[in-house]
């Protein structure tokens, strides 16, 4: 354990120096000698100051240097006080204080009292050189004041030294917070990076692997659809070709699949130029119109205002195309498909796709743009129609919105941003 010198009382740091009643006196009675020393003692002390660079360096204003002379001056004169009480360790400590603002580091202030010995001996010397029991008396006396302010001159320093660093310490505490949380936040977004990677790597490997699925089941279609291309002149009766387009209807559904799937595994660089919703809904429903025909689906379509959006007019196509061909698919028995083009109070396009089909009830709605989610029967739907439409719509900064009846019909409103 080491002792603690700093904080032992004024009776306690006197009685361990032994400076006592008699060295009071002496330094009482040395007054008037050192009062005729001051100034050149003061101004010794001072050319001494000057001879050092880092001591020099605090002496060039003309202010501190008036003010450091004064109070050198009194200092000295101080120390012929013979008291030593609470307020004079409290002024020494101050003086500490004041030598550690300015930067002056303990080894040349605590070296500076080895140059009050110096310059004070000889003065004592001269004045008492026919009185060698007060001399000596004189002398230890000024030695043990000095010695009891160079030791208050370390404790200031000591102290001032603790205070710097226990903020330096907080500040350190608070600095590794700080950086604890900024690590703990990159490394979360560090985790959720790399998840998402990983997902993506996930996905791409999935997309080869379809990639490669349709092309293997693409190339065995593609003799089946020749094949029965083929036999559609060799068959005559109306079962036999019946059959036959069963076979090619599938086939093309089949195909269907495949190419979305390979869409969606491959998606192409997406166009960014101005579309005229108009002209993609006409030309969708062209595309379906036999199938509503056959269907006895009744269309109407409906433009108001400016239809112009940014866009891939064959992404466009192929979310419109599924729509519809979700409606008929929900109107076996036939019935109306009303397709509305109109702005909305935003400036907006918004495009109303109603049909008067089965709708859906809330579970199913709220699944329908899951993948792989359908209500068709088995082999009639891929499930990935909406899955698709959504994305195309995310891709155009549309918006999708479905309402449902069920035995009513379904209602998709897509919002497109305008050109
Ligand atoms: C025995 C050694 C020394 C003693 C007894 C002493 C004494 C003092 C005293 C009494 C003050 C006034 C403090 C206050 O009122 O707050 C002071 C201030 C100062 N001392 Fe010392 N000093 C010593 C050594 C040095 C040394 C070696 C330097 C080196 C340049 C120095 C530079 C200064 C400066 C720059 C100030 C501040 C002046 C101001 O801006 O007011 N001191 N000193």
């Amino acid at each position: 354990m080491v002792l603690a010198m700093t904080k032992n009382s004024v009776p306690e740091k006197l009685a361990f120096l032994d400076l006592n009643h008699q060295d009071f006196e002496a330094l009482r009675s040395l007054r008037p000698v050192l009062e005729d020393h001051a100034d050149h003692f003061v101004a010794v002390f001072y050319r001494h100051l000057l001879s050092f660079d880092e001591t020099r360096e605090l002496l060039m204003d003309a202010e501190v240097k008036r003010r450091l002379l004064l109070k050198q001056r009194e200092y000295l004169l101080s120390l012929t006080d013979g008291v030593v009480d609470d307020a004079y360790v409290a002024d020494r400590l101050r003086i500490g204080y004041t030598h550690m603002r300015v930067g002056l580091g303990p080894g040349w202030y605590l070296g500076a009292y080895a140059l009050y010995m110096k310059l004070l001996v000889p003065i004592v010397l001269e004045s008492y050189r026919h009185e060698p029991a007060r001399l000596e008396h004189a002398l230890l006396a000024m030695y043990k004041i000095l010695m009891l302010d160079s030791q208050l001159a370390m404790e200031a320093y000591i102290e001032r030294r603790q205070q710097q660093l226990e903020y330096l310490n907080r500040e350190l505490g608070e600095a590794s917070r700080q950086l604890r949380q900024v690590y703990d936040q990159q490394s979360d977004e560090l985790r959720q990076t790399s998840q998402r990677a990983q997902a993506a790597e996930e996905l791409a490997s999935v997309a080869t692997l379809v990639a490669g699925l349709a092309h293997e089941i693409g190339t065995p279609m593609g003799v089946i659809q020749g094949h029965a291309e083929l036999l559609e002149s060799s068959v005559h009766d109306e079962r036999g070709r019946w059959r036959l387009q069963t076979i090619r209807d599938q086939i093309d559904r089949i195909a269907n699949i495949i190419q979305t799937l390979l869409n969606m595994a491959r998606p192409e660089a997406r166009e960014h130029i101005p579309v005229d919703l108009e002209a993609v809904l006409h030309r969708s429903l062209a595309f379906l119109s036999e199938k509503f025909r056959s269907r006895g689906v009744e269309v109407q379509l409906s433009i108001e205002g400016p239809t112009q959006t940014i866009g891939d007019a064959e992404k466009l196509q192929q979310l419109f195309l599924n729509l519809f061909i979700n409606a008929a698919d929900a109107m076996p028995e036939g019935g109306d498909l009303t397709v509305r083009a109109f702005p909305t109070a935003n400036q907006r396009i918004a495009i109303e796709v109603t049909d008067t089909g089965q709708g859906m009830p809330d579970d199913v709605r709220a699944r329908a743009f899951e993948p792989f989610f359908t209500t068709k029967e088995a082999g009639h739907g891929s499930g990935l129609g909406l899955m698709v439409v959504e994305g195309i719509v995310r891709d155009h900064g549309a918006q999708i919105a479905v309402e449902s009846t069920p035995g009513k019909g379904t209602r998709f409103v897509l919002t497109f941003p305008p050109a």
